[in-house]
């Protein structure tokens, strides 16, 4: 047993380092560019950008829900909608983590907008209007992103399909009293999470910098629920360290979140990145 978890030890390091290598590569070491030409010239479209950032947003998304809402609850831990009430002491919704890393984004100097919306949403102002209604549609037909220029604001509009990918995500819309809905079934499409960027194609530094920003908004919501947990009781009070809830009463600290998105996550950069250098 042991054998197995350091060989998949091992093998996450090598990916990880991997991913490293072809990062570096790219984005490092890749050939300067030739005299009079532009100096940073467009490397991916946005399109490309946002498909690379809604992957490392599912994984996010998925851990969060799974790992830590649905494997916590049954260990004691809380989750509530007013989680950001200062005198509740819980953690936050998946769609209010999301919410904290958008409120991040929006903070920081990458023009970078993120926002989680429904045909049937629990909240009101989740509802798909006008183009992102329209397009939303046409994703309940053939369940694909969707990514289109938004004619009012010239922003480059990515949609991706939010599916309802654990138990919890049903059983929650299902009993909640504002939800439009009631019947929904593990791997329906629930949602869209719709991304927005003013160009359409990116320099490898923006890339990195939306990604950066992306990690900084988890980073930021991560760090405000361990602020919570720490007020609570000593007697009541997960240990935070290396450990997860499938072990017993823990929730993990930043840095082994971070080790664990990463392995999740690279797979999908790596493939990303060698297609593009390719
Ligand atoms: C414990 C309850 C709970 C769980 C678990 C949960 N949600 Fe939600 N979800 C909510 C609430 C409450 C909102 C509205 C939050 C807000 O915006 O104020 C929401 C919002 C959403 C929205 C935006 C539209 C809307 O309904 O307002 C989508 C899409 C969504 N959730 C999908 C999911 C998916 C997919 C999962 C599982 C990966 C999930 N939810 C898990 C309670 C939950």
């Amino acid at each position: 047993m042991e054998l197995v978890i350091m060989r998949q030890h091992r093998f996450w390091a090598l990916l990880t380092a991997a991913t490293a290598v072809a990062l570096t590569y790219l984005f490092a070491t890749a050939p300067a560019p030739l005299e009079g030409a532009p100096a940073a010239r467009p490397t991916l479209s946005t399109a490309e950008a946002l498909t690379l950032l809604a992957h490392e947003n599912d994984v996010t998304r998925t851990l969060f829900t799974k790992a830590i809402v649905g494997q916590g609850k049954p260990q004691g831990l809380k989750f509530s909608e007013h989680w950001a009430d200062p005198m509740v002491i819980a953690g936050p919704l998946p769609a209010l983590f999301l919410r904290g890393v958008a409120a991040h984004l929006a903070e920081s100097d990458v023009p970078l907008g993120l926002f989680l919306g429904s045909d049937f949403p629990i909240e009101a102002s989740n509802q798909f209007k006008g183009r992102q209604a329209e397009e939303f549609a046409a994703m309940r037909e053939a369940p694909a992103p969707r990514i289109f220029q938004d004619e009012a604001s010239g922003d480059l509009i990515g949609m991706f399909p939010d599916y309802a990918s654990a138990p919890a995500c049903v059983n929650c819309h299902n009993d909640h009293k504002g939800s439009a809905k009631h019947d929904w079934a593990l791997n329906d499409l629930m949602g869209a999470t719709t991304w927005s960027y003013p160009k359409d194609s990116v320099t490898t530094d923006e890339f990195l910098g939306m990604l950066r920003a992306y990690r900084e908004g988890v980073a930021a919501v991560w760090t405000a629920y361990l602020a919570k947990v720490d007020q609570i009781p000593a007697q009541d009070r997960p240990t935070v360290g290396p450990h997860w809830p499938a072990d017993g009463f823990f929730l993990p600290n930043l840095a082994t979140l971070r080790d664990s998105l990463d392995q999740l996550a690279a797979p999908a950069l790596i493939h990303g990145v060698t297609r593009l250098a390719s």
